[in-house]
């Protein structure tokens, strides 16, 4: 009997958010294979741009040990070239994106279609937010080229939008703009996944923050006890580094229409360490 999940009319979707350092690195090769297989995932995006040891950017061999169990395409942010090499290394790997408001020029993309394995053509934009960031672009005028420009169903059958941002009202004003020509707008950044999963009025699946891939015993993922000394100005404070306990992956998993692109279903997803996915 041939049965493949085209005849369902269903597409699963796991998005994950901002990994961080080992802690982050180390539970997704433990954990992420099984994850796909016994969500029958079909595509996955993370945000990797905290990925590297120290905290912050991405290395190409983080990249590939991603890729080899399971991930499909890495998004970033404001991180994005904090490992040097990745000025260099997003030219030839298409799988890594970048904010596709950053000022121009920039090297890389920020939007791609990709094939998912079982043939449905996957369309992943990368934003930033304007609103306590790094300067780029505005993002509402660049949406809204982006949107002139392609189609849900003639471009791809999927559209993946991650939002990297700061505060919740810019995530949220793109989740309604986007909402029926997006199969999911996620908020990234923060590392605070955020209680709001939902299907707006018109189909587009939406959380506002996805959370982190990291360790919650932590300030955003980093060491809590240096983090403290840094905001009381104890000259004894270190850079920022990360807190290497074990990881809470977390992010949301969209069961979505083949027909139309658009979601019938969101569900917040936290798998392991401090979080309870309750
Ligand atoms: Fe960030």
């Amino acid at each position: 009997l041939y049965c493949n999940r085209k005849i369902f009319f269903i597409m699963k979707i796991l998005f994950l958010g901002d990994v961080v350092g080992s802690s982050g690195c180390d539970s997704l090769r433990k954990n992420l294979p099984e994850i796909i297989k016994n969500k029958k995932i079909d595509f996955v995006v993370l945000n990797g741009e905290n990925a590297a040891e120290q905290g912050v950017g991405i290395t190409e061999k983080i990249c590939n040990e991603m890729f080899s169990c399971g991930v499909d395409v890495i998004t970033t942010g404001n991180h994005v070239w904090d490992q040097k090499e990745t000025l260099h290394h997003i030219e030839k790997e298409n799988r890594l994106i970048r904010p596709e408001n950053l000022i121009k020029p920039s090297p890389g993309r920020g939007f791609k279609v990709f094939d998912a394995k079982n043939g449905l053509k996957v369309g992943v934009l990368n934003l930033m937010g304007n609103v306590f960031m790094k300067k780029c672009d505005d993002v509402f005028v660049e949406a809204e080229n982006f949107l002139k420009k392609n189609t849900l169903k003639d471009d791809y059958d999927f559209l993946v939008v991650d939002f990297h941002g700061e505060i919740t009202s810019e995530k949220m004003a793109i989740g309604h703009f986007f909402d029926g020509k997006a199969t999911l707008v996620i908020g990234t950044h923060t590392h605070v996944p955020t209680n709001d999963a939902r299907v707006l009025e018109n189909g587009t699946a939406y959380q506002t923050d996805a959370g982190m891939c990291g360790n919650y015993n932590s300030v955003i993922g980093m060491d809590k006890l240096n983090s403290l000394k840094k905001f009381f100005k104890n000259k004894e404070a270190k850079k920022h580094f990360p807190a290497n306990g074990e990881a809470s992956l977390c992010g949301v998993i969209v069961d979505a229409n083949i027909e139309t692109g658009l979601a019938n279903e969101i569900e917040n997803f936290i798998h392991g360490g401090d979080l309870k996915n309750s």
